[in-house]
């Protein structure tokens, strides 16, 4: 009797045909996720696409904040961040640092006082092997409250027509604090003198298993010396990359890492929101940065400060930003490392 267990061979036919809709189904994925099925559908590949400059991206580099400068040096934590993150780049003791100062322009080559809000990327390490990588801006608010009106104001602001920009400041009323900030708030001359907001709020977990909702902000430690805009343009195209590369080659750069706890009434999925100035502060340690790194080839070239990179007793909160970024910056990351010839090297180096 045959064993009922054993089925009949299968026709080669029949064989084809499932082999065929596998290959479909998975084609049918990869369409959906790349947006093919909705056009209107915001995808990582359109908020990138929307970044780039009417005559197109500059190849082999980041897709925003373009323009930069590499450094390395350290996180020497307080301890007092253990009462808010069971993470340990809060127990007190020295954590290595690479790290990027950048610009917030597709532009690679901008003219320093061309770009008003500048930017850090850190990468915290520890020996635990946890990775806490955040990109951080110096604006107090974002424009905008949502991913998708981050992208159709960066849509806006590349119509040559006004009345596109001032309809889509009339439906984003959100917009107004950024602009007030971005029209009125003075420069500085040095990357030394900016403090960056982490903006989004994250939920930090202690040791007890307590979870709290925390913006952070790196302050500086250096004297803050107000400019105007058009002194700044005086100094130079590069001014911000030499200054800091003086200073940090005099002596190493301080911030101090403060976390803002937020109350239960404070809003955490919405980075144009800020939370009240009483709210409780922790300073949990100093970033110090200690080298000047090369930008072309140095060790953030092949680094994406994606901010969803958290360690354990760090979470994403309900803010939609990080969530986004994070396809951004991957779409952004395959994008330049992809574009081999015009991948940055320093002349004459071997990196590949
Ligand atoms: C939906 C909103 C956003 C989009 C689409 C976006 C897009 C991007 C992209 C494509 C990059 C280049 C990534 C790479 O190639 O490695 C980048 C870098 C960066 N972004 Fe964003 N971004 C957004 C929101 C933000 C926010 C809210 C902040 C700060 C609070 C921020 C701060 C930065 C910084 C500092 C960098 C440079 C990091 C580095 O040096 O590699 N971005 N962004």
């Amino acid at each position: 009797m045959p064993d009922p267990s054993q089925s009949q061979p299968r026709s080669p036919l029949a064989s084809l045909a499932i082999i065929a809709a596998v290959i479909a189904v998975g084609a049918a994925a990869f369409a959906y996720t790349a947006g093919w099925f909705s056009p209107d559908r915001l995808t990582p590949t359109r908020l990138v696409g929307a970044l780039a400059p009417p005559d197109g991206p500059a190849l082999g580099h980041r897709r925003n904040h373009a323009k930069g400068i590499c450094f390395t040096g350290m996180f020497e934590a307080s301890g007092n961040g253990t009462a808010l993150s069971r993470a340990t780049a809060f127990v007190a003791g020295q954590y290595p640092v690479v790290g990027r100062f950048n610009l917030g322009t597709p532009d690679p080559n901008a003219t320093d006082a061309t770009v008003r809000v500048r930017g850090i990327g850190v990468q915290i390490s520890t020996p635990d092997g946890e990775v806490w990588r955040m990109a951080m801006i110096d604006p107090p608010i974002f424009p905008v409250s949502t991913p998708q009106a981050f992208y159709e104001l960066l849509e806006a602001s590349k119509s040559k027509d006004p009345e596109v920009m001032k309809a889509f400041a009339a439906a984003h009323p959100e917009f107004a604090a950024f602009g007030k900030w971005a029209t009125t708030a003075p420069w500085t001359a040095s990357y030394a003198e900016v403090a960056f907001n982490s903006l989004n709020a994250f939920i930090f977990t202690d040791s007890a298993g307590a979870d709290h909702a925390v913006r952070w902000s790196l302050v500086p430690q250096a004297q803050v010396t107000p400019i105007s805009g058009s002194d700044l343009e005086k100094l130079g195209p590069n001014h911000l990359e030499e200054d800091i590369t003086n200073r940090v080659g005099n002596a190493p750069q301080r911030w101090t890492m403060v976390l803002t706890e937020g109350e239960a009434s404070d809003p955490t999925s919405d980075p144009t929101k800020s939370w009240p100035p009483e709210r409780k502060t922790v300073q949990a340690g100093t970033l110090i940065v200690q080298k000047i790194e090369a930008e072309a080839d140095g060790p953030c070239r092949d680094i994406n400060f994606d901010p969803t990179i958290l360690p354990d007793g760090i979470e994403v909160s309900d803010d939609p930003f990080p969530a986004a970024r994070s396809a951004a910056y991957a779409k952004s990351y395959d994008l330049r490392t992809s574009e081999a010839s015009y991948y940055p090297r320093t002349a004459g180096s071997t990196k590949p």
